[in-house]
């Protein structure tokens, strides 16, 4: 940067000093730094949160996505039905459900861990997995920020077992499972889920492409990487691995 543009920033900075202080501190990496793709988050400010390390989870591609398949759907916790009050759709509505730092004294993980008929998702819906569970464990130990963290993600040599049913159950589950089924598409098994392998719409919808449904509806959007998981096990003969 030319040393005029830093001087007139700095003035600048001085001047919206003098109206607020929540200006003043440097930039946060997101995303672990990874710079983001042109166009991006276009006119938008920087998501708030503490920079990545290897062991951040990313509220964005890990907990949101859970949260609105399995818990902010509709007849549930969407804007809509917020059953009990609660809505999990968004930061700011899960945030409410968590005290930040202590996930045994936070709603949300409470009643994700219930062993009782209180557990959430209410039976017969299966409950969250071990792994999902932790995530969002070590995020409210974390500080439950906004945080958008690049996720690891191999898009070779992939098992239904390991990689498709773990990211069906973070991103269609609860509004595809065995209780409940949105459109009337069931994604519970490898049987159900080669049903919408063959018509197409199963990468069609993740996809977003013309003439299917956009899924997840919401404001989520699986990562590209994932969506070559997929695309990938699908070219393989979409084995039951
Ligand atoms: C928050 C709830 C929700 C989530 C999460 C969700 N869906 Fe859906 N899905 C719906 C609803 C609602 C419909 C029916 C919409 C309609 O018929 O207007 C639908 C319809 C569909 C259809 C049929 C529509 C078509 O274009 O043929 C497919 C296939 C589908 N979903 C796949 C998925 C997949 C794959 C995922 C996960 C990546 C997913 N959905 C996640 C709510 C959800």
């Amino acid at each position: 940067m030319q040393r005029t543009t830093l001087t007139l920033l700095a003035f600048l900075a001085n001047l919206v000093l003098a109206v607020t202080s929540s200006c003043t501190t440097d930039p946060v990496l997101i995303n672990g730094g990874v710079p983001e793709e042109p166009g991006a988050n276009q006119g938008e400010p920087p998501v708030p949160g503490p920079p990545c390390t290897d062991n951040t989870i990313s509220f964005k591609e890990q907990i949101l996505p859970i949260m609105i398949a399995s818990c902010g759907y509709s007849g549930c916790h969407s804007q809509e039905s917020r059953e009990d009050g609660v809505v999990l759709v968004d930061y700011a509505s899960i945030r409410r459900e968590v005290r930040p730092g202590d996930p045994n004294d936070s709603d949300l993980y409470e009643s994700i861990t219930e062993t009782g008929d209180d557990i959430m998702p209410p039976r017969p819906a299966a409950a969250l997995s071990t792994s999902q569970r932790n995530a969002i464990r070590d995020w409210i130990r974390q500080g439950a920020n906004e945080t958008d963290c690049a996720v690891p993600c191999t898009p070779e040599n992939i098992n239904f077992s390991a990689d498709i049913q773990p990211l069906i159950q973070d991103y269609c589950a609860g509004c595809h499972g065995n209780n409940h089924q949105d459109g009337g598409v069931n994604l519970s098994s490898h049987a159900e889920i080669l049903r919408y392998v063959a018509d197409g719409s199963l990468v069609g919808s993740m996809e977003h492409a013309i003439s299917f449904l956009p899924m997840p509806p919401a404001a989520v959007r699986m990562p590209a990487c994932k969506v070559l998981q997929v695309k990938n096990w699908i070219a393989a003969g979409a084995p039951n691995n």
